[in-house]
């Protein structure tokens, strides 16, 4: 069987008759077997095993290998395909690394410290994010961005706006949302909160995408002043207009390890907020949330299991059990008052935090 590397042909996207040969001449699969197999949708662009290409509507398809339509069923759903980009691509990178992040860690000494994550040691000591926005990687970062969007959807939390009470929370101040890249939450949440606002933080190269490419939901309500991007790092001191604030860090923490983590939380406490919300996994087999009759399933949680490794290759991250998000709370000075499960997730629970 020939060898194909679909991350590669994902992450080329609609690339050109000479980046195909050379891409080719780097795999084991020949011109004309790619070509046999190639196929499905010609209209469509790259998704594989065994997709479409962008580029090929001239191509003459005689084979009838076997192909895999059901892959290419939201192959049209542009923030999907970012999404499978993303854990392909920048994925492929780190992961084959993790064996030896695991090993150094164990024999890791004061003079020969362990790599901070697998991804650091393909890049050679860059942390992911300061990789993905350096100026040569714009594409890879706009991916990313729209990967996030993807997120959302493919790992169902659709119903977050019906799991957890937003509609109560102040409507004074905008709710912060920390590391809130291109604007994932004000997109699930504002159509159900009227009176609300966002105020969405995040690295310049970021801030910069999100202005340049608004969808026309995100464009109306940044005229109506419902969203606000704003450059802020979150390791800095926040502004004074944010103090009192509910903030909110969705899919952040599990980027850090624990002392990041810890400096992140303490940042934000010094603004007092009036709640600060984690939208992330929650690694605990069964849980009942406090006032509703939502559970995570056990089975809900191999996703955020298998999600810790992600983040140990990507970032030096990890996905946290219950008494460990409970401990990092503490530490920063928060109690974690109620955890909200989301139904319909991958393991993700809105955990509601009050200053201590
Ligand atoms: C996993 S993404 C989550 C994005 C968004 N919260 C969501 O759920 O779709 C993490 C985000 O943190 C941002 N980020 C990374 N380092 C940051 C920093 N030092 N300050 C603020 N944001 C940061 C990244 O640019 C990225 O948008």
């Amino acid at each position: 069987m020939a060898k194909i590397f679909p991350a590669r042909f994902l992450s080329l996207g609609g690339f050109n008759e000479f980046e195909l040969l050379a891409f080719l001449a780097e795999c084991s699969l020949g011109e004309n077997l790619f070509r046999s197999v190639l196929p499905i949708q010609y209209s469509k662009p790259l998704f594989f095993l065994f997709g479409s290409y962008s580029d090929c509507s001239n191509w003459e398809v005689t084979s009838n290998v076997p192909l895999h339509p059901a892959s290419a069923t939201l192959v049209d759903d542009a923030e999907f395909r970012a999404h499978l980009d993303l854990v392909m691509h920048e994925g492929r990178m780190a992961i084959p690394f993790f064996p030896e992040l695991v090993s150094r860690r164990f024999t890791a000494s004061e003079s020969l410290p362990a790599p901070p994550s697998a991804f650091s040691i393909y890049s050679d000591g860059q942390p992911f994010y300061e990789w993905l926005h350096s100026p040569s990687q714009t594409d890879r970062n706009l991916n990313f961005n729209i990967a996030m969007r993807g997120m959302a959807n493919t790992e169902g939390i659709a119903f977050l706006p019906m799991d957890y009470p937003f509609h109560s929370l102040p409507t004074e101040k905008p709710i912060v949302d920390v590391g809130g890249g291109i604007g994932t939450l004000p997109m699930l949440l504002l159509p159900t909160l009227p009176r609300h606002s966002f105020l969405v933080q995040d690295l310049e190269p970021v801030v910069k995408q999100a202005h340049a490419a608004p969808n026309d939901s995100i464009k109306q309500w940044m005229a109506e002043g419902k969203i606000k991007f704003s450059v802020q790092d979150c390791f800095s001191p926040q502004p004074p207009e944010v103090d009192g604030a509910v903030f909110i860090l969705k899919n952040m923490i599990h980027n850090y390890s624990e002392p990041k983590a810890l400096e992140i939380l303490h940042n934000l406490r010094r603004k007092n907020p009036f709640k600060l919300l984690l939208i992330d996994r929650l690694v605990i087999p069964q849980i009942q949330s406090v006032d509703s009759s939502a559970r995570l399933s056990g089975s809900s949680q191999r996703a955020a299991t298998m999600y810790d490794l992600v983040m140990a290759s990507l970032h030096g991250g990890k996905n946290r059990t219950l008494e460990e998000w409970e401990n990092l709370l503490q530490r920063a000075d928060f109690r974690l008052e109620k955890i909200y499960p989301l139904r319909a997730s991958t393991g993700q629970a809105v955990m509601e935090a009050i200053c201590a």
